[in-house]
């Protein structure tokens, strides 16, 4: 399972879009993914639940912070196993819960806590497998290993983002071309070369996504010409236009498949997740749905 974190920790540059609309595409070219929504802002849980979470119901908080708060291993009563649901978008999800905002500045406190998720990723992929889900209650998640695994980061650097990046294998980052994100971009590159060096040496930024380009607003394609142009390679060659219907399908709690079918933003995430696919090490989709 290769795990992805969407983040930038400028706020709306479309990390949600990117995850859920991402999960989906790859879910239809035949990839079993799961999604962890690690923002308290619960944006994604919103969509891909088609309600919101109530207060006492559990999610990936329960696996990553009373986890560590207890003192437990990683074998406490909520493994993140337990804690997935399917979503009709296609795939499976573990919901955010709005007190992860509370617990941001204590997650540092302990030197093993940058470790939680991680630790929790790796169950679900290693020691327990699916026959584990099943013991323990999650019977309606996908019954096949995972082959892709994103979190939808909240719009910050602090220590939930500091998890995610430590638990994964890549960074999707999601931009708008505009001067100000483009400052940000920097001091995301020297976080991320700091989780490397202190917590996950083999974490990598897959790629810059630019999002949301209005192509007509001529500074657009300057911007988009400096982004490039600093950061060569590391841009993606998919770009994601600004389109009516992609809101709407977050508003509506759908997909596009479902939604806008004839939309080109169907096609452009599809090309996004073979791209996204192509440089990471997942193998073919097997069972590549039509
Ligand atoms: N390509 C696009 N075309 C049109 N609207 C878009 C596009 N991408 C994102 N949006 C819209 O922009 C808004 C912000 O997007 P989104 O919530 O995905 O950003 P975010 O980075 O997750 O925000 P936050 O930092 O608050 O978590 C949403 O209303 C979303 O529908
Ligand atoms: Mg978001």
């Amino acid at each position: 399972m290769d795990t992805l974190s969407v983040v930038n920790q400028k706020g709306g540059v479309g990390k949600t879009t990117t995850t859920v609309c991402l999960a989906t595409a790859l879910s239809r070219l035949g990839y079993s993914v799961l999604v962890v929504d690690l923002d308290p802002q619960m944006n994604g849980t919103k969509w891909m639940l088609g309600r919101e979470l109530e207060d006492d119901e559990a999610s990936v908080l329960d696996a990553i912070v009373t986890a560590g708060d207890n003192g437990e291993s990683s074998s406490s009563d909520w493994p993140l196993a337990r804690l997935t649901e399917p979503s009709d978008l296609g795939f499976d999800f573990v919901p955010a819960h709005a007190d992860l905002a509370n617990v941001e500045g204590e997650i540092g406190e302990k030197p093993s806590r940058p470790y939680l998720l991680r630790e929790r990723l790796q169950e679900v992929e290693e020691k327990h497998g699916f026959k584990y889900l099943r013991e323990v209650g999650a019977h309606n998640a996908s019954e096949e290993p995972y082959d892709m695994c994103l979190i939808d980061c909240p719009p910050s650097l602090g220590l939930l983002v500091v998890q995610a990046l430590t638990a994964s294998d890549g960074l999707i980052v999601p931009v708008s071309v505009d001067g100000m994100s483009m400052q940000g971009l920097s001091q995301l590159v020297n976080t991320t070369r700091e989780v490397r060096k202190y917590l996950n040496d083999t974490v990598e930024i897959v790629g810059l996504l630019p999002n949301n380009l209005d192509y007509r607003a001529g500074l657009v394609n300057e911007g988009l010409e400096a982004l490039r142009k600093n950061y060569e390679d590391l841009v993606l060659d998919t770009e994601v236009p600004w389109r009516s219907k992609i809101i709407e399908t977050s508003t509506y709690g759908t997909t596009l498949y479902e939604h806008a079918p004839s939309s080109d933003a169907v096609q452009i995430y599809e090309n996004l997740a073979r791209e996204v696919v192509s440089k990471i090490s997942v193998p073919e989709a097997e069972d590549a749905r039509p």
